[in-house]
């Protein structure tokens, strides 16, 4: 099966084998296939955090599970519960349009529900986990679902436990062991199948981010909408990242890193203009983009892999259709940033998206 169409990048390559995934009864009868059971399997969402190099081996499972629903309402609460399929943004906008606010910061994110808690996805002063309850998911060597609570997906910046292999072997009759945490990896065990969120009824607008402080003020509302902020984070993205239909790409390539305050002064005292932020635990964090904007990058291209002109964090597809970039040609781009941002500022930028 043809897989351009199934990632951001418009990058060509073919699944040797696709399995469309419509309900979790699906992956039971995959399951029981003898024929698919025991080959390695790879989960697609929305496609738009994946870099593929080639054709992908492993039975690839495109999860289109829909579903969206009001799972509980309590005096403090609704909690809504999404099907992995649903597309992101489509989400959020249903439950703003039933009164239900809380995912407004995280409007225009591409990709699918399911995607979302793997890299606990994040914008403009909230990310996934700030409004997770728990999601659904199926254990791919025994069939059984299981629920995990956001302790147990163990986030981070653009982590959970979907994010790492086991280190464990898995227990007797290959099912997973009866908890999770930092350190244990799902990646490749579990499907999810269901993600909720938990918002709170005493709902307040974040607008710690300064691009959204900034909309504020020049719209003169002392107190915005969730309404209001979708609108304008719709805005603030439409203006600063390429549109994937339009224009190849996987949002940011790389995370931002995080310094010590010596490491951070060090770098000051030559770029006085560096982007930082203090973080709670002490650290700095760096605006990538900013790093790859210095060594000079923005708007660069090399071969039909380029670096977007307004906002240099992004990689994107000069190509198009068949003579698309490739995913080799993004890994060297990537690798030739990599190597001037760390020779310029010894940081080495760790790419965001996963490599197929
Ligand atoms: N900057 C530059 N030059 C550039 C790009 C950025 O100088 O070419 C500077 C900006 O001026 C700004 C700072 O870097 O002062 C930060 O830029 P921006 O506000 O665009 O945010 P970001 O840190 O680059 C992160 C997330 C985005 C998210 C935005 C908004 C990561 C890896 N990226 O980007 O997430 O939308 O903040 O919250 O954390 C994604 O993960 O795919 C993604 C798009």
């Amino acid at each position: 099966a043809p897989l351009q169409h199934c990632n951001t990048f418009g990058i060509v390559a073919r699944a040797h084998t696709l399995v469309r995934v419509r309900s979790a009864q699906d992956v039971h009868d995959l399951l029981a296939d003898h024929r698919l059971a025991r080959q390695p399997l790879f989960v697609l969402g929305g496609g738009s955090n994946i870099v593929l190099t080639g054709d992908v081996k492993p039975v690839v499972l495109k999860m289109e599970i829909k579903g969206l629903r009001l799972l509980e309402e309590t005096d403090k609460a609704w909690i809504v519960e999404a099907g992995a399929g649903e597309i992101w943004h489509e989400t959020v906008a249903w439950t703003l349009a039933r009164g239900y606010p809380g995912l407004e910061n995280l409007a225009l994110i591409p990709g699918t529900v399911g995607a979302a808690p793997v890299q606990n996805i994040g914008a403009y002063g909230v990310e996934l986990q700030d409004r997770f309850h728990s999601l659904v998911a199926i254990d791919l060597a025994t069939g059984q679902p299981f629920t995990l609570d956001a302790a147990q997906c163990a986030f981070g910046y653009r982590d959970s436990v979907f994010k790492h292999t086991a280190p464990e072997a898995p227990h007797e009759g290959g099912g997973l062991p009866g908890h999770w945490g930092r350190g244990m990896g799902l990646a490749g065990r579990a499907v999810i199948t269901h993600v909720r969120f938990l918002l709170a009824k005493d709902w307040r607008p974040e607008l710690g981010y300064l691009d959204l402080e900034r909309k504020r003020a020049e719209a003169g509302v002392e107190r915005p909408s969730a309404q209001q902020i979708f609108d304008w984070v719709c805005e603030i993205r439409r203006a600063k990242l390429p549109d994937p239909a339009v224009v190849g790409n996987a949002g940011s390539f790389f995370k931002n890193p995080t310094v010590t305050p010596e490491q951070c002064a060090d770098i000051i005292a030559r770029d006085p203009k560096i982007v930082h932020y203090p973080m709670p635990d002490g650290t700095i964090k760096l605006a990538a983009g900013w790093l790859i904007d210095a060594c000079g990058w923005k708007g660069k291209s090399v071969g039909k892999a380029g670096v977007y002109e307004k906002q240099a964090l992004v990689l994107v597809n000069r190509g198009r259709g068949a003579d698309s970039v490739t995913g080799g040609e993004v890994m060297t781009l990537a690798k030739a940033i990599q190597t001037s941002v760390y020779e310029r500022f010894g940081i080495r930028l760790e790419p965001e998206p996963v490599v197929v």
